[in-house]
């Protein structure tokens, strides 16, 4: 017998809801969640919503689905989805996701970051961590099969105990570096991190009233509790990196290849790459929208689940508190009132 049908409505039926893969090369891994949804048999699109009207013919067109609404609390009320994704802009994350969890929908897509400031952030982990809500959020490196196999080479202790891990490639923060410390934590095994040094660029920004109008570019260093500690260099493409006292492992071109380097026994200071079998490319959206399936099914936490998500977020942003206090943060946040505009 066939599995059911998990039933998903998008909210915002833009770039990422709908469209985004007709800026890819053709044949590349579904990217928007309604073509991840097309890409399997396990999830189908059965609603969106938008406020532009445009937006909903244009998805009605290229999707085949009917049930469009302008107001996405009536969509979820008389749909009663089973997932909800939600691909608005940045500032309206937090509101949908609490607004979404409250509705009771079983499993929740949030677009990154999750929220504008740790205020809204703990509301999300309010609303969706009291009802135990499978959670994913679109930091796709997560759910990359380069970057799990990058993990598991680390878990398994190919590269001898982790001292550091470094991200590079310049970039603004709640946009950018959401993906990059949620990959650098995923990578190491989401540890908790313990404190944070950033500093926003140019470095004579100043924060007014608490509040940034504009998502700032950030560098940063991080001490995990475990004692790893990890670092941003602002140059050169996606790449990440986790150096052990054994050799290393290397994400070259944002998840294009994986690298692992090792110490032969009798030459413990220079290292020797070891050939890895490739990772076909496959459609990270779907992974992540399939993992939520899982975990409703199995009642394991999602890979991205609230707790780890809204922890990576408030490392996040005490980058910036940390470039407004000028000393070293640690965790948690006692500013939970710094809000950074994103889209
Ligand atoms: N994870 C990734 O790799 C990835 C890639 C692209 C975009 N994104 C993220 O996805 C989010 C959306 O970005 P985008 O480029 O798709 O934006 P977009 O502007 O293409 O789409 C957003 C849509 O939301 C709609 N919208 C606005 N207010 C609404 C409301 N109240 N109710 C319903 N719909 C509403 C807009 O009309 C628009 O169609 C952003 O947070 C962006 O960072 C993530």
């Amino acid at each position: 017998m066939s599995e059911p049908l998990v039933r998903v409505a998008i909210i915002g039926l833009g770039r990422m809801g709908s469209t985004i893969d007709d800026e890819l090369p053709a044949g590349s891994p579904a990217y928007s969640v309604a073509a991840a949804c097309a890409a399997g048999p396990r999830l189908s699109v059965t609603a969106g919503a938008d406020i532009d009207p445009a937006k909903r013919q244009a998805f009605a067109t290229r999707w085949g689905v009917s049930a469009l609404y302008d107001d996405y609390r009536s969509m979820i009320r008389q749909e009663r989805p089973d997932l909800v994704a939600i691909c608005t802009k940045g500032p309206l994350h937090a509101e949908m996701a609490v607004a979404v969890a409250e509705e009771n929908v079983p499993m929740i897509f949030c677009e990154k970051a999750i929220a504008c400031s740790m205020r809204e952030a703990d509301a999300v982990l309010e609303a969706v961590g009291s009802r135990r809500i499978p959670f994913n959020t679109g930091v796709l490196r997560r759910f990359n099969r380069a970057y799990h196999q990058a993990r598991d080479l680390i878990a398994a202790g190919e590269i001898g105990e982790v001292k550091t891990a470094v991200h590079y490639a310049a970039s603004n923060l709640l946009h950018g570096h959401i993906h990059s410390l949620d990959t650098l934590s995923f990578l190491l095994g989401d540890p908790q991190v313990e404190s944070v040094w950033g500093e926003l660029l140019p470095r004579d920004l100043t924060i007014e009233n608490n509040r940034l109008d504009k998502d700032p570019n950030a560098i940063y260093q991080v001490r995990f509790a475990n004692g790893v500690e990890a670092a941003t260099v602002p140059g050169g493409a996606w790449e990440f990196e986790a150096l052990g006292t054994g050799g290393s492992v290397r994400v070259f071109n944002n998840g294009g290849e994986v690298a692992l380097r090792k110490a032969p026994a009798e030459r413990r200071g220079s290292w020797e790459n070891v050939p890895l079998p490739p990772v076909p490319a496959t459609s990270a959206t779907q992974f992540c929208l399939e993992d939520l399936v899982d975990a409703y099914e199995t009642g394991r936490p999602s890979l991205g689940n609230i707790e780890v998500t809204h922890h990576l977020t408030e490392a996040c942003i005490a980058v910036a508190e940390s470039h407004r206090q000028g000393r070293r943060i640690t965790l948690p946040l006692e500013n939970r009132d710094l809000y950074i505009y994103h889209v």
